[in-house]
This record gives C-alpha cells, sequence and structure tokens, in this order.
C-alpha cells in the first residue's frame, strides 16, 4: 500500500510551525518558529505582534520543512491547517497559507482542531488503544477527553474557568517570573516544600471539570497577608504548594475518570504536560493502576505541526475534507 504525506500547517497561537508527518505516525520533518521572545517583554501574547510574526516567518518554514524532508510537492497527499481554537488573526494567516497552497498545488484541505492535534501529538510515540483518556493541559486549555475510536473526541471534562498553564502563568506573574510562567514555577516547586495548604477545586461529586481561579486568588490573599503581617513567605515554597494543588486535582480527577470508563491507555498533551511534578505524579499513579501512560516529549506537547498533521491524516483517511471557504474558527468546538 502507498504511503500517505500530510502537510500541516500550525498558527493558531505563537508558534510558527510547518511538519511533513507519513502514515500519521511518523515525524518526517517538524519546524517550530518560536515568538516567545518577542512576547516575553509584555508578560503574555499580543495577538496583534503573533499575526505580524506569522505572516514574516511562514513562507521560510514552509520552505526549510520541504528542504529538510527531501520531499517535493508531488509527495504530499493533502495539507492539514489548525482552523481553530486560537487568536484568529494569527489562525487566519496558517488558514489562509494553505488555502492559497491547497488551490495552486491542487491538494486537498483538511481543517483540524487545534486540540485533536494536541492529542494526536501522542501518536507520534505510540498506537492509540481505544477506548482511550486524554488529558490536555496548556495555556489556553484543561480538557478531559475520552476517545472510543479514532477521529471521535467526547469532552467529559474541562476547566470552568482559568486553564492549568493560565494559572501557572498567572501565579508565576506575582512572583516577578519572565513570561511563559510555568517552566520557572515547576524549577522553583523541586526546590521548595509544600507549606501552605491552598485549596483545591473537587466540585460537585463525580464531576471531571476544573476550576483554577479560586486557587489563584488563594494564592494572592496568602502573599498579601503574610506581607502585611510582616511573615516571610519563600517563593519556592510558595511555587511547590501551589504546584502541589494542581497536580492533585489534575492527577485524582484523570485517574477517577480512566476507571470510570474503563480506558485502555492514557494519554497526556499540552504544554503544562511538560510539568515534572504532573509527569512523576501520573507516572505513579497509573503504574499502581496497571494502565498505560504516554506523555510525548516536551517538543511535541508544546504546539507543533506535527501533531496537526498526524490528526489531519485521520481525516484523511475518514474522507474528511474542507473547502477552499474553510475560516478561521477562534471558538472552533471539538
Ligand atoms: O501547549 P502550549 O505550548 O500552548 C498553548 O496551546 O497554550 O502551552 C503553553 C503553556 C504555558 O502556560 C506554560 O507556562 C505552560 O504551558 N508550561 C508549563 C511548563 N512548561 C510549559 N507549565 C507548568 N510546568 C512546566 N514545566
Ligand atoms: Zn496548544
Amino acid at each position: 500500500t502507498k504511503e500517505t504525506y500530510i502537510l500541516g500547517i500550525e498558527t493558531s497561537c505563537d508558534e510558527t510551525a510547518v511538519a511533513i508527518v507519513k502514515n500519521g505516525s511518523e515525524i518526517v520533518t517538524n519546524v517550530v518558529a518560536s515568538q516567545i521572545e518577542s512576547h516575553k517583554r509584555f508578560g503574555g501574547v499580543v495577538p496583534e505582534i503573533a499575526s505580524r510574526h506569522h505572516v514574516e516567518q511562514i513562507t521560510m518554514v514552509l520552505e526549510e520543512a520541504f528542504e529538510l524532508s527531501k520531499l517535493s510537492w508531488d509527495d504530499i497527499d493533502a495539507i492539514a491547517v489548525t482552523e481553530g481554537p486560537g487568536l484568529v488573526g494569527a489562525l487566519l494567516i496558517g488558514v489562509n497559507a494553505a488555502k492559497a497552497l491547497a488551490f495552486a498545488k491542487q491538494k486537498p484541505l483538511i481543517g483540524v482542531h487545534h486540540i485533536a492535534g494536541h492529542i494526536y501529538a501522542n501518536r507520534l510515540e505510540q498506537e492509540f488503544q481505544f477506548p482511550l483518556l486524554a488529558l490536555i493541559v496548556s495555556g489556553g486549555h484543561t480538557e478531559l477527553v475520552l476517545m472510543k475510536e479514532h477521529g471521535h473526541y467526547e469532552v467529559i471534562g474541562e476547566t470552568r474557568d482559568d486553564a492549568a498553564g493560565e494559572a501557572y502563568d498567572k501565579v508565576a506573574r506575582m512572583l516577578h517570573l519572565p513570561y511563559p510562567g510555568g517552566p520557572h514555577i515547576d524549577r522553583l516547586a523541586a526546590e521548595g516544600n509544600v507549606t501552605i495548604d491552598f485549596p483545591r477545586a473537587w466540585l460537585e461529586e463525580g464531576s471531571f471539570d476544573f476550576s483554577f481561579s479560586g486557587l489563584k486568588s488563594s494564592v494572592i490573599n496568602t502573599i498579601h497577608n503574610a506581607k502585611q503581617r510582616g511573615e516571610v513567605l519563600e517563593d519556592k515554597d510558595i511555587a511547590a504548594s501551589f504546584q502541589s494543588s494542581v497536580v492533585d486535582v489534575l492527577t485524582t480527577k484523570t485517574v477517577k475518570a480512566a476507571l470510570n470508563h474503563n480506558v485502555k491507555q492514557v494519554i497526556v498533551a499540552g504544554g503544562v504536560a511538560a510539568n515534572k511534578g504532573l509527569r512523576n505524579e501520573l507516572v505513579n499513579k497509573f503504574a499502581d493502576l496497571d494502565i498505560p501512560l504516554v506523555i510525548p516529549p516536551l517538543k511535541l506537547c508544546t504546539d507543533n505541526a506535527a501533531m496537526i498533521a498526524a490528526a489531519g491524516t485521520i481525516s484523511y483517511h475518514q474522507g474528511k475534507r474542507s473547502g477552499l471557504d474553510l475560516n478561521a474558527n477562534p471558538s472552533l468546538i471539538l
């Protein structure tokens, strides 16, 4: 049987990325141009700057992806692009590039949901075993998704306010750490002790939803009150205490959902999957339960286009196609 080569394009946030994936599971090339340095001094992603960078980068990133692959357009079966969710101006650059290429090269066009991409990053590591449970934790998302077959997603839990990564970034800001703050908190947490009993939002009995805004407020109040009383709180202990609350809720709910739905595999995705505390606790808990756990390497946890090509390959084989009227949809539903 013939090999399938899908070109992936991702521009939903602050990475301009193009990749080529073979048969949905093998990376041929995976080029990512990060803009983090340009957004750092603003303490977060500035949408207007993101769009401008995508415009400047996309052609070069595309050329580089082809150069490194030693493939030509003749080898490409279809073009997969993130259509949402994300920043609308940023998404539009990728969507328009993909549409122009699909038209010029006469290739099928496939719109991909960004979260489906994060999930399929795992298939670049290991074949899926259904039913599977995916924990997606990024700067914009915190979701538990149940999959019974390829390309079918059932969101069984999600955040009601802040995403996990967003909470990390906000707490990091309170501690005057640079953006993105997640990795800094992670590092500090490893040096500190859990000395503060921050709240854990379990929500209603049986709910797989999350909430991190109460925790965030509690961290602000704790820092504020300590300052007023002249108490010294070590940043590393705040980080360790905050992280233990986040990790406790994320891992406990993931375990409950996995047992509840009798899954054969648990996969993790999104930038926060890089968190050492989270990884360790997930590994411990699922080893005890004997449920296989997949956590992709850091490079595949954060935004990239290989994951979009991998998810796009499934859509391609399922016959799903987008028209040249494909539009960016910042609030696309999975
Ligand atoms: O998936 P991603 O690259 O972009 C989105 O789609 O949002 O995730 C970025 C998020 C940021 O909030 C960043 O602070 C967080 O992932 N992050 C971490 C770690 N590394 C990145 N959070 C906690 N611990 C880390 N080691
Ligand atoms: Zn993402």
